[in-house]
């Protein structure tokens, strides 16, 4: 997503929750590896208490919800309700209970100081108008000793996820380059530049690995193209203007 201020991000996510509920199957297993290696970096184990921040329509709440199990806790939040309310409908039907809910914004964390052993957040420190102020949000709420865990966009041009829809549609419709410090996907796809937000707010141990992954889910071309063009407010905008 290209993104100008705070506002237009909001409504955008807002805009698109119905979508990231709808194919919220697809996107867990997709994106199963992020899951798995904000884990593994974390440390994320039995017993523990992890806070969800920027967590959509459920992840990677819900599966880390059953790896700390009923021994540890979950608090799943969001900046958009209605994404709070799809992880919400998520964990009812999957029956998980050790996870809680709460919309807020990553600079605005409603939590003391010292409240969770790790802080995660899949795919969303690069929307957050203010990464500075949120990082340090997240200091405050974990205990010391304890680990921040994000997963950012790699280049563009490196994730056919990306590429394959997005080379194709800018034949068609101009798009100006993205500015490089707005909320936007790519916002920190070049290599250091979350971690120097991460030290300058403080954060101690920064390290940062370039995972290479499969993107991988057992759909149809037509699910992963109605997938793809319906969760990305982007998408959905171009391809009104090509109707
Ligand atoms: C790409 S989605 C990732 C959702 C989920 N973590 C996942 O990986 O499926 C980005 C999420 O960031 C949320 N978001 C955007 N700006 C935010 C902010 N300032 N504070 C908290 N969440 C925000 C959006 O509502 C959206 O749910």
């Amino acid at each position: 997503m290209g993104h100008n201020n705070a506002g237009d991000t909001l409504r955008e996510w807002r805009e698109s929750a119905l979508y990231w509920e709808k194919h919220s199957d697809i996107i867990r297993t997709m994106l199963g590896p992020l899951t798995q290696a904000l884990i593994e970096e974390a440390g994320i184990g039995p017993g523990q208490s992890v806070l969800d921040v920027a967590g959509g329509a459920g992840e990677p709440s819900l599966t880390i919800a059953r790896v700390v199990g009923l021994a540890g806790s979950v608090m799943c939040t969001d900046a958009v309700l209605e994404m709070v309310a799809a992880a919400e409908n998520a964990a009812q039907q999957l029956g998980i209970k050790n996870i809680r809910f709460r919309q807020c914004t990553a600079d605005s964390l409603p939590f003391e100081n010292n409240s969770f052993d790790t802080v995660v957040s899949r795919l969303g420190a690069m929307f957050f108008p203010n990464p500075l102020l949120a990082i340090r949000e997240m200091l405050r709420v974990i205990r010391p000793g304890g680990a921040i865990s994000l997963t950012v966009w790699h280049k563009s041009e490196v994730n056919p996820f990306a590429y394959c829809v997005t080379d194709v549609m800018n034949r068609y419709i101009e798009t100006p380059p993205a500015d490089p410090d707005a909320p936007g996907a790519f916002r920190f796809a070049e290599r250091g530049k979350l971690a120097s937000v991460l030290t300058d707010a403080g954060a101690r141990d920064v390290s940062e690995m370039l995972l290479k992954f499969r993107m991988e889910a057992p759909v149809s071309a037509e699910e992963f193209w109605n997938m793809r063009s319906e969760t990305s407010e982007t998408l959905r905008q171009k391809l009104g203007q090509l109707c």
